[in-house]
């Protein structure tokens, strides 16, 4: 008993062989306010005069729309311990290594308010970025339905571009859309376009040159509301758009996503945790993934090889454990979590 105590105490000044990935909607925060626990949860890896425990953590959030360094900024702010920016994992950050490959070609941006997720993908290196905004200052027949915005400072160029001679290369859908009707149109015009011009179509729709990107497939989530029922999230628009390709092409839209479940994205973050803290030990870090929805976090997790943590805060209420993607622990809420893992590895 002695020896284990011994050691339980020498272990306070190692180095932690584990971390946590943290969702942020359901688990420190609902719509626009936290969870009272979250505070007190991080606060416990921070540590304090007795305990030194500095464990590393990650924010990983299939939201979106915002730099990491806004959302850091809110996080703080609504949660009251400073996040770094280097912490936040937004449902997009590792599409910016998709910039290797496109830098210099134009891509079309989906989703967000206002130029927001424009500054994102100018950010991440995407230099001829453009958004739906551009298309309509272009060409407002385009979708009549919608009007064209009178801000001329959320546009990527004040001056019409000129899309019948600007191809574009790629679709990425960065965040909600705010206008569905609109962008299930221009994103179907390019999708179904010869070599990405708008106004054309292409001969052979079984081909298809412009690639499509997806940051989220969330069917639904609580985004930044406070309504109680859950509202449409990036994977129902995901549903709408395939749905209509398929009908009006008779064949299937191909795309690639990332956010969690998809290994890319927590491929990226055990990156981000080995940048903010090198593993020291050769065995592999244990990660343990809170999260509320199980669709999302659990199976992520689980498929990736972390510990997975299912909270009843957010969007799983039931009893008991997750029936489709059942959770290695289930705890009420975030501290109740992290007060099991630490004793656990203490
Ligand atoms: O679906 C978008 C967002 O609200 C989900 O966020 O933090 O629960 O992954 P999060
Ligand atoms: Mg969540």
């Amino acid at each position: 008993a002695a020896l284990s105590a011994i050691s339980r105490s020498f272990s306070t000044f190692q180095k932690p062989n584990y971390a946590f990935a943290f969702d942020i909607d359901g688990v420190l925060i609902k719509g626009k306010h936290h969870i009272p626990e979250a505070t007190r949860a991080l606060k416990l890896l921070n540590g304090d005069n007795i305990h030194n425990r500095n464990i590393p953590f990650v924010l990983l959030t299939n939201g979106g729309g915002v730099t990491e360094e806004e959302k850091a900024r809110q996080i703080s702010k609504l949660v009251g311990i400073k996040i770094d920016p280097k912490q936040v994992v937004l449902s997009h950050s590792p599409m910016q290594n998709l910039a290797t490959k496109y830098h210099d070609k134009r891509v079309l941006i989906v989703g967000g308010k206002g130029r927001n997720c424009y500054d994102v993908a100018k950010k991440y290196g995407f230099k001829e970025a453009v958004t739906p905004h551009d298309i309509m200052h272009w060409n407002s027949s385009v979708w009549p339905y919608s009007t064209p915005t009178s801000d001329l400072s959320i546009l990527t160029s004040t001056a019409a571009l000129n899309f019948p001679k600007l191809p574009i290369h790629a679709v990425m859908v960065f965040h909600d859309t705010y206008d569905w009707g609109r962008d299930l149109q221009i994103m179907l015009d390019v999708l179904c376009s010869q070599g990405g011009i708008m106004g054309t179509r292409k001969p052979d729709y079984t081909i298809q040159d412009v690639p499509l990107y997806w940051s989220n497939v969330n069917l639904s989530s609580h985004l930044n509301t406070d309504f109680p029922a859950p509202r449409l999230g990036q994977g129902a628009f995901k549903i709408a758009l395939d749905s209509l390709y398929k009908t009006l092409t008779g064949s299937d839209l191909k795309s690639t996503s990332f956010g969690k479940p998809h290994g890319a994205t927590y491929q990226f973050a055990e990156q981000v945790l080995e940048l903010l803290e090198p593993q020291s030990q050769s065995s592999r870090r244990r990660v343990y993934a809170v999260g509320d929805n199980p669709a999302a976090d659990i199976q992520g997790a689980n498929g990736y090889g972390w510990t997975s943590v299912l909270v009843r805060t957010g969007v799983f209420t039931g009893k008991g454990n997750s029936d489709d993607f059942p959770a290695d622990i289930v705890c009420e809420n975030v501290e109740e979590a992290v007060l099991n893992i630490i004793d656990k590895e203490e």
